[in-house]
């Protein structure tokens, strides 16, 4: 029997699943990390967790399984998009990474848009310059730390970095690549012409692959820690949501899926890339070959939740504690308990400002209609139903494109989540399936390790193969109505919110 492995660097943990070449699960480790805010609006992480947690999660599948490293023929990388790391000529790391959610670069997209114009960066780029994007993210480090800029070497995005540090190459896939605003999206290369008006060298960026093209192998050192073999090839692999999609069998034009993760996507594969001129949602490359997609971000969706949990209700984590139970089981039951609408409490989920439909990085979460009668299962499904109102954003902006997405399956950790599930379907006002297990990213980039390594022939026929929806949450014209009124309001918040937000972070 051959194995391949899918490792998927996010922004909470990175979780590594070992699969065989059947793709059933055979063993799954997971390591968990911290995000750093040292101000309000801005993110960063420390590169060496997530290589820490690879090397632990890889090592771990590896003895739980018992299976032999010689036996793994492939590993692909799924990771967090957008993140800027940064090496100096000794490859050492040389700041925290600034992440995706990150929101201090609002100076320098607009230098960006004055630099390429703003119409030219959509047609290359395929996107507005956006804080959550890597060049921005480049473009402040140059202005504001000069002499650091000056000693790097290399940029890579976070999965990239483990990529490097797994095979000593410094390389990249078309789907990540395109969340840093310096590839041409339609021609699925690096932009000489953005590179040069922004004054970045090509030098510092690595090799651009296919999503499942090999772009290395394991190193000696590397098989020596974990128990892979040396020379096991490692592809491109994929963004965490271009790699979702592999997982999730979206790999068709049409099909679609929401995704709630720390971030919430909903994401529409697409044959050729179709933008959108007011840049309110992203079109990447996407990893099939020569195929795109399309899709709205929300910045904060289970983040939101889990800062609920970690900051106001953590008597939910310690019960959860004291009954060796898992704390979302608590806070499903308890949202379930509140009745649509949450007893007229409206959530807006812009706790790291927020991307589709608004692009604004100053807006900040509302609890709107907070009242002495409600609970803690009121505010817990106003967030979800926030949450849901935003990724009901995104699917009609898609729509107003007349891409339409109502062949949608769900996956994430949120969407596992039976009310919450059932929540977004009844926003949505169509039915959503899911999937047996809940591996989108990982189990996607396996997949593109095994491509890579000749087990399947390609993505898709692979995925048609494998990937089988479990169940299907039907939603109510009844409640997709109620929701309907509830969302017009929640529309309503931000407007009337819009110059209030960017008073408030005016204030020192
Ligand atoms: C996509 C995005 C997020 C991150 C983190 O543009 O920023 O989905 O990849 O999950």
């Amino acid at each position: 029997m051959k194995y391949l492995i899918g490792a998927d660097i996010g922004t909470s943990g990175t979780k590594t699943v070992l699969f065989d070449e059947n793709l059933n699960e055979i063993a799954s480790s997971t390591v968990e990390y911290p995000m750093y805010q040292p101000q309000n609006g801005w993110a960063e992480q420390d590169p060496e967790d997530w290589y820490n947690a690879v090397i632990k999660t890889v090592k771990t599948v590896i003895e739980k399984s018992g299976v032999k490293g010689e036996d793994i023929k492939g590993t692909g990388l799924s990771g967090q998009m957008h993140g800027l790391v940064m090496l100096d000529k000794d490859n050492k790391v040389l700041r925290p990474s600034i992440i995706w959610c990150d929101q201090r670069t609002e100076k320098e997209c607009k230098q960006i848009t004055e630099l390429v114009g703003a119409e030219r960066l959509i047609e290359i780029t395929a996107n507005p310059a956006l804080t959550g994007f890597t060049a921005s993210k480049i473009m402040w480090v140059k202005n504001n730390e000069p002499l650091l800029y000056e000693q790097c070497r290399h940029i890579l995005l976070p999965k990239d970095y483990v990529r490097f540090m797994l095979t000593g190459e410094y390389a990249t896939e078309v789907s990540d690549a395109s969340g840093t605003q310096l590839l041409d999206v339609p021609n699925r290369c690096w932009s000489d012409e953005v590179l040069n008006k922004l004054g970045i060298e090509r030098s510092l960026l690595g090799k651009v692959y296919e999503s499942c093209d090999v772009t290395g192998y394991v190193t000696r050192k590397i098989a020596d820690i974990t128990g892979l073999a040396e020379g096991t090839p490692v592809v491109g692999g994929a963004g965490d949501n271009a790699s979702a999609a592999v997982g999730t069998g979206i790999v068709n034009e049409g099909a679609a899926f929401t995704t709630i993760g720390t971030s919430g996507v909903v994401y529409v594969h697409t044959d050729k890339p179709k933008i959108d001129k007011k840049g309110r949602v992203h079109t990447f490359c996407c990893a099939v070959p020569n195929c795109w997609h399309v899709m709205g971000v929300t910045q904060a969706a289970g983040l939101s939740l889990k800062w609920f949990k970690d900051t106001l209700f953590k008597d939910i984590i310690s019960r959860a504690e004291k009954n060796g139970a898992d704390p979302y089981d608590e806070i499903n039951e308890l949202a379930n308990s509140s009745p649509i609408g949450a007893n007229r409490l409206i959530y807006l989920p812009y706790l790291m400002g927020e991307r589709t439909p608004h692009l604004d990085a100053d807006c900040r979460g509302v609890l709107f209609g907070l009242s002495a009668s409600h609970t803690q299962g009121d505010i817990l499904r106003a967030v979800m139903e926030g949450v849901s109102f935003s990724l009901a954003d995104c699917k009609d902006i898609l729509e107003e494109m007349g891409i339409t997405a109502n062949d949608m399956t769900a996956c994430g950790g949120g969407s596992a989540s039976d009310v919450w599930a059932k929540i977004l379907a009844d926003c949505y006002g169509c039915d959503i399936k899911r999937l047996g297990s809940a591996q989108g990213p990982a189990l996607g980039a396996a997949i593109l390790a095994g491509v890579g390594a000749g087990i399947f022939k390609d993505v898709r026929s692979a995925c048609d193969r494998f990937i089988k929806p479990d169940n299907c949450i039907k939603f109510s014209p009844e409640n997709n109505i109620k929701y309907k009124n509830i969302h017009s309001l929640y529309k309503k918040l931000y407007t009337s919110l819009k110059a209030d937000f960017k008073q408030l972070s005016d204030l020192s």
